[in-house]
């Protein structure tokens, strides 16, 4: 089946088909090789990308930022602080005024509606780069990395102990779409989104994925075959820290939990991590890890998705 992309926005994983989605990552695979290779492919030459940053970042702005540059193209970086959204345009004006400067737009938003308004009111392709509902480039990056180190997504178990946020809820659409089992081990009051995991359920059944959702740490990880975990309270809920550590301390991923995993299990988590919380040291830092691949195929994966929106 032809895949096309071109024009699309991506504010989440769900409205990917798993085609799409196999194509974005067979995309990436040959972009990857090919700045290992050297060969350049400037297939964005002379693009241009508006990267809206409501919340800071680290992995994202510089790989989207680098990848533009690798792809020929270029990308400007705006704090949403700087632009006049700052002192109140609307995000309509914004999308619609920018549709006329530049050739997508990616943003990093805390309200999901900003994601869906930016696509509703520009003419450009629109990628939400994360949103407080989900983080689908995030997704993307950790698919790609499971293929790699493991040659398949379909059949594997992935844990994922935590939060029920954002990157768990793009996990639950990414894994489901491809036919990856899904256990996420939650507090009973951080649970996922009950309307993507039962969106999840649905994709499962077409895929042939289990999706499951426990209070029990311990539960998931058996006979996992991969360990994910993320920050216990995210960007906007720096207030809640304090009581968010004392409740999700038994869903500490440290030697003990990994036990129950696979022997080849692989650890991944989005990053930035908070050490000595969610994740000890020794796990992070240890050849299993594969946090740096993760982080790295952001840049591969979502060179593969711009060339093929924008
Ligand atoms: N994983 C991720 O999105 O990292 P940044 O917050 O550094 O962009
Ligand atoms: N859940 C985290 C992910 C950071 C990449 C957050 O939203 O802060």
């Amino acid at each position: 089946m032809t895949v096309h992309l071109k024009g699309r926005s991506l504010d989440s994983l769900l409205h990917l088909t798993t085609e799409e989605i196999e194509q974005i990552l067979k995309t990436s695979k040959r972009l990857k090789l090919q700045l290992f290779q050297r060969k350049k492919h400037p297939l964005l030459k002379g693009k241009t990308l508006a990267m809206i940053f409501e919340k800071p970042s680290t992995r994202t702005r510089v790989s989207f930022e680098v990848g533009m540059w690798q792809l020929g193209g270029y990308a400007l970086y705006l704090s949403a602080m700087d632009l006049q959204l700052g002192r109140g345009e609307t995000i309509a004006d914004t999308a619609q005024t920018l549709s006329r400067y530049v050739n997508g737009i990616m943003a990093r938003v805390f309200s999901h509606q900003t994601i869906l308004d930016l696509i509703r009111y520009s003419r450009v392709p629109v990628i939400n780069g994360l949103s407080d509902f989900t983080h689908p480039c995030q997704g993307l990056a950790d698919l790609f990395t499971i293929y790699e180190k493991k040659g398949r997504l379909s059949g594997l178990k992935l844990a994922y102990v935590g939060d029920g946020n954002n990157v768990a809820h793009s996990l639950l659409y990414g894994c489901s779409k491809v036919g990856m089992d899904i256990t996420l081990a939650c507090p009973d009051d951080y649970a996922p989104d009950p309307g993507v995991v039962s969106k999840a359920k649905e994709e499962g059944k077409k895929s042939g994925a289990k999706v499951k959702v426990t209070n029990d740490p311990q539960e998931a990880v058996k006979q996992a075959d991969i360990i994910y975990t993320d920050v216990w309270a995210s960007m906007g809920q720096e207030k809640e820290h304090e009581k968010r550590v004392k409740v999700f301390k038994p869903y500490q991923v440290n030697e003990r939990l990994i036990r129950e995993a696979k022997k080849d299990y692989l650890f991944m988590h989005c990053l930035p991590a908070h050490r000595g919380e969610e994740v000890t040291d020794e796990v992070a830092d240890s050849k299993q890890s594969v946090i740096f691949d993760q982080a790295e195929n952001r840049l591969h994966t979502q060179k593969a998705l711009m060339a093929m929106i924008i």
